[in-house]
């Protein structure tokens, strides 16, 4: 498995700024050391699959980035410094509770005469929201405890994982991998893939896709031994849930999967370890309320985390 996915990582293009890329992960895991803090690689959003060279159409799927956003900002609240690996334009931790809004609603235009007051400024009936998110924001940007690294295909996620996931194992024990992105189980390899448009004068469509090794097998093994790995699993079907959580675990020999449905995953995952299956619930009146799910799903692996470390 590991061969074949060196063979994936040779046939795929470099990402965008890669070597920048590399550098700022590196650096950043290096102040973590200094600072003796735990490090979190979360992965949110999901990933994009090419159908041509010069890409005019992709596979996508549905992720908002959602999970991956919120459990940012709850590791941060339980000291975890975070490498956020997203998919550009998915949900970001911080400003995700500003996405409602259009920004230039937020925004007015105050007189030119009035002195000592800005030309533009937050309507009033904002400020509260923002001071609160803005002042954590700016607190966790001072510590430097975010590195935000942009993907969008699934061969420039897969790299900077890669990448992400070397940096990370300097960390020890101390490093958790979060892989929270929707990640495709399905690609055109390069030489496969037209190099223009496909075009609709040639008839209906057929294409052929190969299935992607998993990498949760080389970065359990290879990449990053010595770090405490969480998986997600997506299914559609609740009978087949737990039994493949527990094929993953059986599979790659890593310490968590978070299983989650579709339909309910906003309130509703199943946290499965080798021996244990523990269900976490949301009621509406908690939905309503404001908690979100992510909270206990990231206070108890840091648990199961403290577990791992001692
Ligand atoms: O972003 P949101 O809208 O909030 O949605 C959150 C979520 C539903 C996407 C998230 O909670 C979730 O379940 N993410 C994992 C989705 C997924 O890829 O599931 P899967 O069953 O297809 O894959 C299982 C695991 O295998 C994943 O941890 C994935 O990282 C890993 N994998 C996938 C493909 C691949 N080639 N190699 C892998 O190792």
């Amino acid at each position: 498995m590991a061969s074949e996915f060196k063979h994936f990582l040779r046939q795929s293009s470099i990402p965008d700024k890669f070597d920048e890329k590399t550098t700022e992960v590196r650096g950043f895991i290096q102040s973590q050391i200094q600072n003796n803090r735990r490090v979190v690689v979360v992965t949110s959003g999901g990933t994009k699959v090419p159908l041509e060279s010069k890409t005019v159409r992709y596979l996508d799927n549905f992720s908002v980035g959602s999970r991956g956003s919120t459990s940012t900002e709850y590791f941060h609240k339980e000291g975890y410094a975070v490498i956020f690996l997203h998919r550009k334009g998915s949900l970001r931790p911080y400003q995700r509770h500003l996405t409602h809004q259009n920004f230039l609603d937020i925004l007015q235009v105050n007189p030119e005469t009035t002195p000592n007051i800005p030309r533009v400024s937050v309507k009033p009936q904002y400020e509260n929201d923002i001071i609160k998110t803005l002042s954590i924001y700016k607190s966790i940007r001072e510590q430097n405890m975010l590195c935000e690294i942009e993907f969008q295909t699934l061969s420039e996620y897969l790299q900077l994982l890669h990448i992400c996931s070397l940096a990370l194992e300097e960390v020890g024990n101390k490093g958790l991998m979060y892989l929270a992105a929707a990640v495709s189980d399905f690609y055109i390899p390069k030489e496969e893939m037209p190099q223009h448009k496909i075009q609709s004068s040639s008839g209906p469509l057929q294409i052929s896709l190969q299935l992607v090794p998993k990498m949760l097998s080389p970065l359990v093994k290879e990449w990053a031994p010595s770090v405490f790995v969480v998986s997600f699993k997506l299914e559609t079907d609740k009978s087949i849930l737990v039994s493949k959580a527990k094929s993953a675990l059986n599979n790659y020999k890593h310490q968590v999967v978070v299983a989650n449905l579709l339909e309910t995953r906003k309130k509703e995952v199943i946290l499965v370890t080798k021996d244990s299956e523990e269900v976490i619930q949301l009621t509406d009146t908690d939905i309503n309320n404001g908690k979100e799910i992510e909270e206990i799903i990231v206070q108890q692996l840091k648990t199961k985390h403290n577990q791992f470390c001692s």
